[in-house]
């Protein structure tokens, strides 16, 4: 094999010295038992883990990085395996989201201020993965992504339970009183019941499922179950491969090409999966410089039918994805189609195409096939009108079809504490006619655009059997959440965007086919409400949450912060102390 930059690497300009850096660098480095040809030139690979035992969904990394490592020693590579800033999508509060800018920074100063030549992604639980993403786009490195994969299908009383999906489904049955406190309880053993992340087609399967389709990690990456014996024999291929790479020089941004996105939407499409891709994706491709909008969302996956049969849209789970041949059979089903860019490029150094090619569908009840879609258009709807002058979205195949065109009555709440105070008031002016809207939860407002945006029915539509209404808002929604919910509106209503302005009684026009979301108020009453419309103060006077107000962006730019955007590269500036 070529290698095209051996004795050039960044590594070399740390360990490949004679002087007194080149001491100070090896010496503390063999205090690991390091023998002396580890530091001969051999590429240098990082291990960029995100294991923390307060994400559990990342809890079994430490093992799989040790899978990963047989794999650098054995072609010739020397790993250094090292943590950073992990996200817990359960744990951290005022909401993972919030952070993922911020881990974001810690890999991408990791990476350019270590000896690294190449680095293998550790990601898994939903924030992880953009957030590695987007720190080694930043410094443009050969990389590569290995997903954590996911739980074993969730059991209770002999059914299949899904993460995330079944907690909405028995939260609102507690609520409406068909399901006892002690069965909700007894019900979260089964749900979570080995290692890895949501079994769903959430955020972090879909997540994995992006990566998948955007090249970034070998084929089979998205499905294997996280305990399946299998994620072992990949982490250690995918060890071997990061070498080979480094040997190749083949770079994240030779990878991560316009067309590369394109099939990621397209493969978003056809699984049904979450909407926070949008948003991690925008802001992915801002890394990168590559031009890519919300409204190539919407044009790219306007033809596209759901396929994929898994919950919250459908109903199976991952277990039965990757027995079913997993994303490969997805991604050569949109080649046949005519809807994948076949010819970009992936880790392995084969095209998309050559990659998924031969793949087989073990089960057409899961993933179906385009004459028996689950979904005709599943795609992401972007929502434009005076209510989202910079958009909004909304995931149709979550949604009720009756509810797609829709007028009804406001109901505002201001926060998601004023509408946790009054959702379950009998006396709440509110039928299901009305749209009910959130304000304030957007990337500032919340801070940190928390999963909100589904909000629950009040208790007395539920116990009339309803199920769904129009729900609006700034926030985003988990990706194991389903309903007629517009998401992501912006300008956001902390930034002064038009859902501030929204009052009891207005009026509200949905139209999902027309691609409108608008506010029927007169222009001049918008006027004179704006006029007494103040901002909110920023929530907290200093540290990270400050800059974090200051700088981040809207969602329809990735909610990144401003000088995040762009590739910086992998240069240091200076070579010694
Ligand atoms: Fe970690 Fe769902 S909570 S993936």
């Amino acid at each position: 094999m070529t290698d095209r930059n051996k004795g050039k690497r960044r590594s070399s300009r740390w360990f490949g010295t004679t002087d007194k850096d080149g001491f100070i660098h090896r010496s503390w480095m063999k205090n690991q038992g390091l023998p002396d040809d580890a530091f001969d030139g051999r590429p240098v690979i990082g291990i960029c883990n995100t294991w923390s035992e307060l994400t559990p969904c990342n809890a079994h990394f430490r093992q799989l990085a040790e899978y990963i490592k047989r794999g650098v020693w054995e072609a010739g590579g020397f790993p250094l395996e090292f943590p950073v800033m992990s996200l817990g999508e359960t744990m951290l509060r005022p909401t993972a989201m919030l952070f993922r800018n911020l881990a974001s920074m810690d890999v991408e100063e990791s990476i350019r201020a270590n000896p690294i030549d190449g680095v293998v992604l550790m990601v898994g639980c939903d924030k992880t993965t953009p957030a590695l993403m987007m720190g080694a786009a930043s410094c443009d490195l050969p990389a590569i992504c290995l997903s954590g994969g996911p739980m074993l299908n969730g059991k209770y009383r002999g059914q299949d339970i899904g993460s995330g999906t079944s907690v909405w489904q028995f939260s609102e049955a507690v609520r409406a009183g068909e399901m006892t406190l002690q069965d909700f309880m007894a019900a979260e053993a089964g749900q979570s019941r080995s290692a890895g992340h949501c079994m769903t087609m959430g955020t972090a399967s879909t997540m994995a499922s992006m990566v998948e389709s955007l090249g970034m990690g070998l084929p089979t990456n998205a499905a294997i179950p996280a305990v399946d014996s299998r994620r072992r024999t990949l982490a250690h291929m995918v060890g071997r491969r990061i070498v080979e790479m480094v040997r190749e020089d083949l770079r994240m941004s030779r990878v991560l090409t316009r067309a590369a996105f394109e099939n990621a939407v397209r493969a978003n499409g056809a699984i049904g999966g979450s909407t926070n891709a949008v948003v991690h994706l925008l802001a992915l491709a801002g890394r990168l410089g590559i031009e890519f909008s919300l409204d190539d969302w919407d044009r790219l996956g306007r033809d596209v039918p759901t396929i994929v049969d898994l919950m919250p849209s459908g109903r199976f789970l991952m277990e039965d994805f990757y027995y079913a041949g997993g994303l490969p059979v997805v991604l050569k089903t949109l080649g046949d189609t005519g809807l994948l860019n076949k010819d970009a490029l992936t880790v392995n150094g084969r095209s998309m195409w050559d990659n998924v090619k031969d793949a087989e569908n073990f089960n057409e009840e899961v993933i179906r096939p385009v004459s028996r879609p689950l979904v005709k258009s599943g795609g992401i709807a972007v929502l434009r009108g005076n209510l989202a002058p910079n958009g909004a979205i909304i995931k149709p195949s979550a949604a009720t079809a009756a509810l797609m065109q829709h007028r009804g009555r406001a109901v505002v709440f201001k926060s998601i504490e004023d509408y946790k105070a009054r959702i379950d008031d009998p006396k709440l002016d509110i039928d299901e006619t009305c749209v009910m809207v959130l304000q304030n939860c957007g990337p500032k407002g919340y801070p940190g655009m928390a999963e909100v945006g589904n909000m629950g029915l009040p208790p007395k539509i539920l116990a009339k059997g309803i199920k769904d209404m129009v729900r609006i808002s700034d926030a985003r929604m988990s990706g194991t959440a389903y309903g007629t919910v517009v998401l992501h509106v912006a300008p956001e209503a902390a930034a002064g965007g038009p859902l501030a302005l929204v009052r009891d009684g207005d009026f509200i026009e949905l139209d999902v086919a027309g691609r409108r979301l608008h506010l029927d108020v007169p222009d001049a009453e918008l006027v004179r409400r704006r006029a007494g419309w103040t901002p909110p103060p920023p929530p907290m006077t200093g540290g990270y949450q400050k800059l974090y107000f200051d700088h981040v962006l809207q969602a329809d730019q990735g909610a990144d912060l401003d000088f995040l955007v762009g590739c910086r590269g992998a240069e240091v500036g200076r070579d010694s102390h």
